[in-house]
């Protein structure tokens, strides 16, 4: 059995927020966000309405519509996001009862792996059905990145590049010859927390013996998570090693890629559409280059919503289907790099 998308879709909140309006906030501008990034604007949720996962909710609606399916069709739920609603429960039980998914009692599975979350949940519904575990698997990536940045200047290296929004497939088990053809996952730690959002957390501080994150406090019942010390360290917001990203991320990216194609016996030149995850611009077009790839190969809509990590694959594919830009047997790609480090590639056959 193949894992064949037989359905995608995608939703971003409403409110666009320009380049321009990020300058009432930090001292940033419209010229140096979109020569270093490629970004116009992005779209915030709206705060006490949205969530990662009533915007997920939309996503997979449209999602299953496409695939002529209902949510009681579905026979498992994966949800990839770095921005959950809870700490803890994660998102997929959430989508599961926003969805009304009552009487089947289906598994749901959260993903944590950023910026890759998209590619490895691709992977783990392609192996439960080829293994013939389940026959509809939907799959979500989604961000509500708005609620979580720091829109002081301090935060303005993380801050301009996300924006928030979701997308959602359906894979379904088919004989034919389409669908995910190949998956390949890849991780270094060593590099966790050059790319993280520390805290909250259980660490203690325990990897990082010179902050002190006050210990006492986080004996207390329900002090774990989040203490004072974290608060006053201002050590609640994401953080992130740029440069190191970005070198790591160019070479990622061709290597995992490359990989793909040699498992697969294909070309770089049989590639219909390559849908890099929309990291910055400036990356894509270099992967692009190494690749030896025409524009028309490409998609990319990082201009319009900025990075919204796992939804970004999903929400680019769904828009380039709605553009006519995949049609049935087109050999697709995608990749992503992010924090972990984790990185992945996937062919499909369309
Ligand atoms: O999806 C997750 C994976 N993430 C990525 O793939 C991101 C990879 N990295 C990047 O995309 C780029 O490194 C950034 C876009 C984040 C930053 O671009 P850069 O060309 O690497 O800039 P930089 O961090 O080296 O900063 C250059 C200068 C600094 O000023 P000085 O020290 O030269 O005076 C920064 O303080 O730009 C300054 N700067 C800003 N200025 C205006 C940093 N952020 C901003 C900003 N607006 N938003």
């Amino acid at each position: 059995m193949n894992a064949k998308i037989v359905g995608i879709g995608h939703y971003v909140p409403e409110n666009i927020f320009t380049n321009n309006d990020l300058t009432q906030y930090m001292d940033t501008s419209d010229e140096w966000i979109q020569e270093r990034t490629g970004i116009k604007e992005r779209r915030y949720g709206t705060k006490h309405k949205e969530t990662t996962t009533t915007m997920a909710t939309k996503a997979s609606t449209i999602a299953l519509e496409r695939a002529g399916l209902t949510a009681e069709d579905i026979d498992f739920i994966i949800f990839a996001t770095l921005s959950p609603d809870f700490y803890f429960p994660g998102c997929g039980v959430l989508l599961q009862r926003e969805l009304g998914i009552t009487k089947t009692e289906i598994g749901a599975l959260d993903i944590r792996n950023q910026c890759s979350g998209f590619i490895y949940g691709l992977s783990v519904a392609d192996q439960f059905i080829k293994s013939g575990m389940y026959k509809n698997i939907l799959l979500v990536g989604a961000e509500m990145h708005s609620m979580g940045l720091d829109f002081s200047t301090k935060g303005r290296g993380v801050t301009v590049i996300f924006g928030d929004g979701a997308g959602a497939a359906v894979l379904q088990a088919s004989d034919n010859e389409e669908g995910i053809l190949t998956t390949h996952l890849h991780s270094d730690g060593t590099h966790a927390e050059e790319l993280a959002c520390i805290s909250p957390g259980s660490h203690g501080g325990i990897y990082h013996d010179e902050i002190d994150f006050g210990f006492e406090e986080q004996n207390k019942p329900g002090g774990i998570f989040v203490t004072k010390a974290m608060v006053q360290r201002d050590l609640l917001a994401p953080n992130m090693n740029g440069q190191l990203v970005f070198k790591t991320a160019v070479k990622k990216f061709p290597e995992v890629i490359m990989e793909a194609l040699q498992a697969t016996g294909l070309q770089s030149s049989n590639i219909d559409l390559f849908i890099p995850h929309q990291a910055n611009l400036r990356i894509a077009k270099f992967v692009q280059k190494v690749l030896r790839l025409e524009d028309h190969q490409v998609f990319n809509n990082i201009q319009k919503y900025g990075n919204t990590t796992a939804a970004s694959i999903p929400i680019a594919m769904s828009e380039a289907w709605e553009q006519g830009k995949l049609k049935s047997g087109d050999l697709l790609c995608l990749a992503a790099f992010g924090s972990g480090f984790t990185w992945g590639s996937a062919l499909v056959r369309w």
